[in-house]
């Protein structure tokens, strides 16, 4: 067996060769926490918002206006914030373009997981965190890294996906969802909310 066999897959998240984002453009991550909670959560059930984990803000114009102008593609996007480690979970995307602000801290590891949890550990993650991190748990690691702040990277969110770590503050980041990753929301309420929030998207 060659050295490459031990290696860790690197096709679940990755570095991509998106434009950087001009500094002077972007808020400061203090002013992105401070912002009221807007739009449309991606995250399957959403039930991490429960304990106040994470939210979704709305992207300031002078940033939405740059990736509009800079991006080829059509895409939704928003400013995230984690107040804490965020356990397995799928998005209702393929995969999203993300772009951290702040770190939260310095061995916070993005992770993209093989398997499935049960249902009971889905709607109550307390403690599943550490069960993660212990390996108490039926997922198998295909990838995890620490993901440098401002570097664009793709990240598989159709697949297990865990943020854990020792956070001495908030982790901010813009999440950018391609149109073409969205998996079409069957629930005809979440389809609506949606529809909505991409007529809000374009007006403004
Ligand atoms: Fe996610």
């Amino acid at each position: 067996m060659t050295l490459s066999n031990y290696a860790m897959d690197t096709s679940y998240i990755e570095y991509i060769d998106l434009p950087i984002i001009p500094k002077e453009l972007i808020p400061e991550a203090k002013a992105i926490i401070d912002l009221p909670i807007w739009g449309f959560d991606t995250d399957g059930g959403g039930y991490h918002k429960a304990d106040n984990k994470y939210s979704t803000k709305k992207i300031s114009m002078t940033v939405k206006d740059w990736m509009v102008e800079n991006f080829n593609f059509d895409f939704v996007a928003n400013f995230v914030v984690f107040n804490g480690a965020i356990p397995a979970h799928k998005d209702m995307r393929t995969s999203a373009y993300n772009y951290l602000l702040d770190t939260g801290g310095e061995d916070i590891k993005t992770t993209v997981w093989q398997g499935e949890i049960s249902k009971e550990d889905y709607e109550s993650y307390t403690g599943y965190n550490e069960r993660i991190t212990s390996g108490d748990n039926n997922l198998i690691a295909l990838q995890s890294m620490v993901i440098e702040p401002f570097r664009w990277h793709k990240l598989r969110t159709d697949l297990m996906h865990s943020v854990n770590g020792t956070y001495s503050r908030p982790r901010v980041m813009i999440s950018v969802t391609p149109i073409e990753y969205l998996s079409f929301p069957k629930n005809p309420e979440t389809a609506k909310k949606f529809k909505v929030w991409m007529e809000t998207w374009d007006k403004e």
